[in-house]
């Protein structure tokens, strides 16, 4: 054991010493901080060591972040390294497979999550967001993370699972929240103790939750294939439409599967980038109000410039080595993970002078670099739901700034804390919402931008 880890580091870049349960409390404790930290000692590739874990190699060199993402499929394996979601995510996720399986299923799912097919979503996640933003209490702090939570799970449930109002959607509404709690419990992370403590009621009570959530998305799987698709425009019409290579439908478990896996991959993330949206535009009154001014290009360059300034997901998913791989004249053995960061590479001062001022200005002028603007990672496992999550921010942010005004609640800016595997403001998006005199416009604004 002690001289396969001496195998792995050597000749790795070098990195912290610290005992792993240190560098983990380090991390979990100060994410943002002390990667900055990090690159500052090591430079743009360093090794880091979490307990249980392979060495992890942090990358923010643009050249080999482009090695990373078109490296070959055999020869890298970013599933393997996301097994601890297997219990969630059942195990034909496409998140979780790796070579022609993943290929295979990324095929079967990439014409639902099309940036043209997404349009014709806008009208019912414009409605959602219109629905949302009228429980919102004015003249008073409050937190917006937990309300854009609410928010972006009503939006997956109507528009990827194509459920309608009603008793269905209350219960697995219900169901899920509860699910997506236990998904951020420290148990969760550490899914082969919890085989030891199945006597622990929060264990019985998720095995009962996920048992009731399945039988209640199969129930509906099977009731839309029984039915014809009609003109429907959700991800579930477009899954139940798609075939196989040899003309076979896809199975009632993978529909599953790739159904919690948008519950997962898309809820929390899309809810953590528009809280710091908010928490950020609170502080930027003269970007806020060019936002309800400007058209779309100045909405999408705002857009393009929160994922690169306050990246959910700092680095896009651990790509596990199955041989050896030289990138940027280092040659890694099998066994360790290559991550790509994406918010190291975000905060180079070479690639985005003023790395931390929020500056929509930057995408004006040229689009987001394919390798060195990486909110939704890249190359073949690049996020499939990328245009629906750019298209629900654009509704939502626009919604927002056209009815109201915002004033932050909190006198410092909030910094980065973790919630399982995202980076999100630590106080929530406290905000102060006061309303626009008179009503500034309609929907038909929130419906024009998308
Ligand atoms: C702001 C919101 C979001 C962010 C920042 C985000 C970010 C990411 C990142 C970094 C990855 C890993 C890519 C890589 O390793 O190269 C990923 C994968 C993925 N995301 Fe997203 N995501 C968001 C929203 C969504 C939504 C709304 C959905 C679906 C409705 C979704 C579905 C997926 C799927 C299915 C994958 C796996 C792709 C594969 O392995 O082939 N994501 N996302």
């Amino acid at each position: 054991m002690a001289s396969e880890k001496r195998r792995l580091r050597r000749g790795l870049p070098p990195g912290p010493r610290l005992p792993p349960a240190l560098q983990l409390l380090a991390f979990w404790k100060r994410p943002a901080a002390s990667l900055v930290r990090l690159r500052r000692r090591y430079g743009t590739r360093f090794t880091i060591q979490l307990p249980l874990q392979p060495p992890f190699v942090i990358i923010s060199n643009p050249e080999e972040i482009k090695a990373l993402f078109t490296a070959s499929p055999e020869a890298l394996h970013p599933g393997e390294g996301t097994r601890i979601l297997e219990r969630f995510l059942g195990r034909n996720s496409v998140i979780l497979l790796d070579e022609s399986a993943h290929l295979e299923q990324r095929r079967l799912l990439l014409p639902a999550f099309h940036g043209e097919r997404m349009q014709r979503l806008t009208p019912l996640m414009t409605e959602l967001a219109e629905a949302e933003l009228r429980a919102w209490p004015r003249e008073q702090p409050i937190e917006l993370h937990p309300r854009l939570q609410r928010l972006t799970l009503e939006i997956i449930l109507r528009a990827v699972f194509g459920l309608e109002r009603g008793a269905r959607l209350d219960r697995l509404r219900d169901l899920l929240t509860e699910l997506l709690a236990f998904s951020e419990s420290p148990l969760s992370v550490l899914p082969g103790l919890e085989r030891y403590l199945s006597w622990l009621p929060v264990v019985r009570r998720f095995r009962t939750v996920i048992a009731e959530a399945d039988a209640a998305v199969y129930a509906l799987i099977d009731e839309r294939r029984a039915a014809r698709a009609g003109d429907r425009d959700d991800v579930l019409t477009m899954l139940l439409a798609a075939r196989h290579e040899d003309g076979s439908p896809m199975s009632a478990p993978e529909l599953r599967d790739e159904l919690m896996t948008a519950l997962l991959a898309g809820h929390e993330t899309t809810a953590s980038q528009l809280a710091w949206a908010f928490e950020r535009l609170a502080r930027e009154p003269a970007v806020a109000e060019r936002l309800v001014r400007e058209d779309d290009r100045y909405l999408t360059a705002a857009v393009h410039e929160i994922l690169r300034l306050r990246p959910v997901l700092p680095n896009a998913e651990p790509r596990l080595t199955k041989r050896a791989v030289t990138i940027g004249g280092v040659t890694y053995p099998d066994g360790v993970a290559l991550l790509a960061s994406a918010f190291l590479v975000h905060h180079d001062p070479e690639l985005y002078p003023e790395p931390y001022a929020f500056r929509p200005e930057r995408f004006l002028a040229q689009p987001p670099g394919t390798y060195t603007w990486i909110p939704f990672g890249g190359g073949r496992r690049r996020c499939l739901g990328a245009s629906f999550a750019l298209q629900e921010m654009k509704i939502v942010l626009r919604g927002v700034l056209t009815r109201c005004s915002l004033s932050p609640a909190e006198r410092t800016p909030e910094a980065t804390a973790r919630r399982s595997i995202t980076f999100s403001p630590r106080f929530g998006a406290r905000v102060v919402l006061h309303d626009r005199r008179p009503a500034a416009t309609g929907s038909r604004d929130m419906v024009a931008i998308a």
